[in-house]
């Protein structure tokens, strides 16, 4: 009876919390090393110079719709992609390292404010291309960035960390240095998810990995602000955002406070309790553990419809993994994981 959506509204409508037929699905880490086709394209070459190679980042972007049936395609890139305009040196091994960790006001003030438009122009073409390849399909196409807390947890640890204490003891010990930081990254993230949202992109996913290692009053005095500074300055009319928090299951309610559209959980949240908080203010975007994909298809199956049901009470839920996909990820179980959703649909008139 219900006439079929696009993929794109039902997407955005899931965003939005308008009725859809059955949830739409696609996966954090989609285009990844799990993928054999995702290998062979990026050989062992230099991850940022793939970024930088709109051919092949169109290519690895698009590979996980036809592959393993998402039903949304996120822009191949890395948050820290827009990082050295700002003046800082950044490899990948394979994670994010930094030459010269921030320590000092000093560093802070030295750093360059860029216009993104001008330091990665590659990623607007990236995202112009992709539009243009998904509107025969109507694909929704996201962007993304990494949130602030997450961005100057890197920048001042230098790497990732199991704790980042030092990021943590500048908290304390340096707060001017941190807020400073954040101030200058706030500012980024608004200008480079615009201008995402201008070149094309129709939702956009601020990821804020690392907020969760905070209280729930330290996340609401140092990451909040930021969350609802951003989805303030966004057209969010025009491109719905979404909030995804690793470990966030005791600063819920301060994600539903951000604005976003969508609040993104992880596997340790109970869905259903996080639907009845959220009460009609945002969707939920989530959240099966990633290693659940190692399960046989019939498990699979199962926890996808429990997760689905969970989510009943939110006024919209966009099925996702509480975290990305994983080299080890079996490519049959994110098959099974997408399947399973689209069933849903059949299932009922
Ligand atoms: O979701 C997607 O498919 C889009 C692409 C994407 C990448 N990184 C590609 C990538 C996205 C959205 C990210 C976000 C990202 N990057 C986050 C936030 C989300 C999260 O996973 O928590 C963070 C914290 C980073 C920083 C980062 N980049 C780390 C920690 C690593 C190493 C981890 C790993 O998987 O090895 C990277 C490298 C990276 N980013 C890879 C990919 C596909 C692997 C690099 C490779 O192919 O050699």
């Amino acid at each position: 009876m219900t006439h079929e959506l696009t993929p794109s509204d039902r997407f955005l409508r899931s965003c939005r919390g308008e009725p859809v037929d059955r949830p739409p699905v696609w996966l954090m880490r989609q285009a990844g090393r799990y993928l054999p086709e995702y290998r062979r394209v990026r050989g062992d070459g230099d991850f940022l110079a793939m970024c930088q190679d709109v051919e092949r980042a169109v290519e690895v972007t698009l590979q996980p719709l036809d592959l393993v049936g998402a039903e949304a395609a996120i822009l191949f890139s890395d948050i820290f992609v827009p990082i050295p305009g700002m003046g800082v040196d950044v490899k990948f091994q394979p994670g994010p390292k930094i030459a010269d960790p921030i320590r000092s006001l000093e560093q802070v003030q030295g750093l360059r404010a860029p216009d993104p438009r001008e330091s990665v122009p590659y990623v607007f073409e990236i995202l112009r291309v992709l539009r243009r390849e998904l509107a025969s399909r109507q694909i929704p196409l996201l962007g993304f960035s990494g949130a602030p807390f997450t961005l100057a947890a890197y920048l001042v640890e230098g790497q990732g960390s199991a704790h980042f204490g030092t990021l943590k003891r500048m908290m304390y010990r340096a707060p001017e240095v941190l807020r400073a930081l954040q101030a200058r990254l706030t500012d980024l993230v608004v200008s480079y998810l615009g201008a995402q949202i201008e070149a094309g992109a129709q939702a956009v996913q601020l990821f804020d990995t690392w907020a969760g290692l905070l209280g729930p009053a330290e996340y609401r005095e140092w990451v909040l602000p930021a969350h609802r500074e951003i989805a303030a300055k966004l057209d969010r009319k025009r491109a719905p955002l979404i909030l995804y928090v690793k470990g966030g299951a005791h600063v819920v309610d301060a994600m539903l406070e951000s604005g976003a559209d969508v609040v993104s959980l992880d596997w340790r949240v109970d869905l259903a309790a996080a639907a009845r908080a959220a009460d009609g203010r945002a969707s939920l975007q989530g959240n099966l553990d990633p290693c659940a994909l190692a399960a046989p298809a019939q498990e699979i199956e199962r926890r996808v419809r429990e997760m689905v049901a969970a989510a009943a009470p939110a006024r919209g839920h966009i099925v996702n993994l509480g975290h990305g996909c994983m080299p080890d990820t079996p490519v049959e179980g994110v098959l099974a994981f997408t399947a399973a959703v689209r069933a849903l649909g059949e299932a009922s008139p």
